[in-house]
């Protein structure tokens, strides 16, 4: 039996030492994560542990900002490459200053959106590459790893219904149907391939189903 351990199995094997509690929510635009974050920080926080609810791009001031130039509309073309880097900046400075502490502090951190929305837009969607860019994400996450990820399994169009009602769309929600057909099923592949990490739910059931399983699922890892 060797000692060694890759490095990326190593800080997963840590992480489990350490008991940290770091959930990801995953899915296209107008699949729920927002809403679902809420009710499973009341949940939490309802029964005593101490929850940070953050998002992606963002959860910083310097990710506030990248967030504001990404998502809004503009005349100037983003590149694929420049995309990823502005998402990866964010990433890199939550990581460290938000999400890194917060778990040193024993919070359970709720993350709307992680390396799986990268992987899935700009690797797989915008075609930069799976591979490459699942690479980037672990430099740039420093191989942190969600303990576990709810992927929201949606319909583009009735994800897209659920927001035109709700507020304004922005720059990547305004992406033709066929993006955000690929973006699903960018996610899907991701999912089977990460059965012990992702937990997919169909989001097309009521809110209160949703949460329902969410709840039941999250409680056999804090317990
Ligand atoms: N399971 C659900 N069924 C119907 N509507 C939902 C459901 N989950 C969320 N919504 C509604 O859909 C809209 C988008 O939800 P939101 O949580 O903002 O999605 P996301 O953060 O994934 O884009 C909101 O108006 C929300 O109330
Ligand atoms: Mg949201």
């Amino acid at each position: 039996m060797t000692l060694w351990l890759e490095p990326k199995k190593l800080k997963q094997e840590q992480q489990k030492l350490q008991n940290r509690r770091f959930i990801t929510f995953e899915g296209g635009e107008g699949a729920g994560k927002t809403t679902l974050i809420e009710e499973i920080s009341h949940y939490l926080t309802s029964r005593g542990f101490e929850v940070l609810k953050t998002r992606e791009p963002g959860g910083t001031p310097l990710g506030d900002k990248i967030r504001q130039l990404v998502l809004e509309n503009r005349n100037e073309k983003i590149s694929p490459l420049a995309e990823l880097a502005l998402f990866l900046a964010s990433r890199a400075q939550h990581v460290e200053k938000v999400i890194e502490p917060a778990l040193k502090q024993n919070k359970i951190v709720l993350c709307d959106r992680f390396n799986d929305s990268s992987i899935a837009y700009q690797g797989i969607a915008r075609n930069l590459g799976k591979k490459e860019v699942e690479k980037a994400c672990q430099f740039f996450s420093q191989n942190l790893e969600p303990t576990l990820t709810f992927y929201l399994d949606i319909d583009p169009k009735i994800g897209m219904s659920r927001i035109s009602k709700s507020r304004t769309i922005d720059r990547i929600e305004q992406e033709d149907f066929s993006f955000h057909i690929q973006v699903r099923n960018a996610f899907l592949k991701i999912a089977s391939e990460n059965p012990q990490r992702i937990f997919v739910i169909d989001a097309s059931l009521p809110k209160t189903q949703v949460q329902q399983m969410a709840i039941k699922k999250l409680c056999s890892i804090i317990s």
